[in-house]
């Protein structure tokens, strides 16, 4: 082993599988409007283990990126936001501005989907790699940090990492950028990766290699991801557990061959039925009818029911509560616990 491998080797030490590294409780984030506050994301709650991949999958406008940036607290000034985000034992919502720019990126990074909007126009690759270990402080001396910085490029699988450090962002694919995105994203060796629609800008078979770079970058080096995705593909592909998001709200969580084998809730099942798969002609696609509703506009008791095949009298009457269905699973909807009815 060379000196170069064998200090990357102890910079991306593995932490312990499934330690639980992230804890999401009781999230509500809403936006001030005239007066009055709409919450966007509601009640939201869940576990990052490090080595595992939770997924959140919903429709356009669910809260999905809202949630991300809750996490990373990148919302914007006028957000209103409650819960608890605790990374092992440090609330992230009670940290200082100033604690939090620095862990970001450091214990928490963030891979964008659009690459291009994340990297300079003005400085080379390498040069911005660069930037990012020293602002961390996570190599010293200008030789070292290129050449940790050419290594990085390597490890997200860049075949010529000289030739793309002395690139512009614009001189590359749309496929490199994201690479180069990851680069950064795992340059300090981060325990949370959250990746909020990586693949969305990218065509089909770019976005197949990067999720295959994903995957041998978290069996690598143990990271925890949150990855954000309205493709039930990606999900399928990629996700140890999932977290359905409706309206702001998970609907249904548990392992990922559980709620997409066996969904409880209606919502999880049409978005399947709506799913392209092997043997399913296109024909025998089931789009969801209608659309979510605006934040502001959500129906009274189950935001689902005007779209829901399964709607009854009950729906209308009350917001069900995210509740087990086994031992692991969780799903919030009437038909699954109608005994809830009287209690709320
Ligand atoms: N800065 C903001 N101010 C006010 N409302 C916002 C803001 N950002 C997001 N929203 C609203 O919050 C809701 C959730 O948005 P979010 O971007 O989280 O959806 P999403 O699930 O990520 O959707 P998509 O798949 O389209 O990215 C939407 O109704 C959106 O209009
Ligand atoms: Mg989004």
């Amino acid at each position: 082993m060379t000196s170069v491998e064998r200090s990357v080797v102890q910079t991306f030490a593995q932490p312990a599988v499934d330690k639980t590294v992230l804890r999401v409780a009781d999230l509500t984030t809403g936006f001030r409007q005239d007066r009055s506050t709409v919450d966007v994301v509601r009640g939201v709650s869940f576990e990052l283990k490090a080595g595992r991949t939770l997924v959140l999958l919903g429709e356009s406008g669910c809260g999905k990126s809202v949630t991300a940036r809750s996490v990373m607290r990148l919302h914007p000034d006028r957000a209103v936001i409650s819960g608890s985000i605790a990374l092992g034992d440090q609330e992230l919502l009670t940290l200082s501005p100033r604690s939090m720019v620095q862990l970001r990126g450091q214990q928490i990074a963030l891979v964008p989907q659009d690459p291009a909007g994340a990297l300079s126009p003005l400085r080379k690759i390498g040069s911005q790699l660069s930037e990012v270990l020293r602002v961390h402080e996570v190599v010293s001396g200008r030789q070292a940090r290129a050449e940790r910085g050419l290594d990085l490029l390597s490890r997200v699988g860049i075949s010529d990492p000289r030739r793309v450090a002395h690139a512009y962002a614009h001189e590359l694919s749309g496929g490199m950028r994201q690479r180069v995105a990851i680069a950064i994203a795992i340059a300090c060796d981060p325990a949370v990766l959250i990746a909020d629609e990586p693949t969305t800008a990218l065509d089909v078979t770019v976005q197949a290699q990067i999720l295959d770079l994903f995957e041998d970058l978290q069996d690598r080096l143990g990271m925890a991801t949150l990855l954000v995705t309205h493709d039930v593909g990606v999900a399928e592909r990629m996700a140890d557990e999932i977290a359905v998001m409706y309206a702001g709200r998970i609907v249904e969580t548990g392992p990922a061959e559980t709620v997409l084998g066996s969904p409880r809730h209606p919502y999880t099942a049409a978005l399947l039925r709506a799913l392209p798969a092997p043997g399913v002609a296109r024909g025998e696609l089931i789009p969801i009818s209608g659309q979510p509703s605006a934040p502001a506009e959500r129906p009274s008791g189950c935001p689902f029911r005007t779209r829901c095949s399964f709607v009854h009298d009950a729906c209308s009457t009350y917001e069900p509560a995210l509740l087990h269905t086994d031992v692991e699973t969780y799903a919030a909807c009437d038909l699954v616990h109608p005994q809830e009815r009287v209690a709320s």
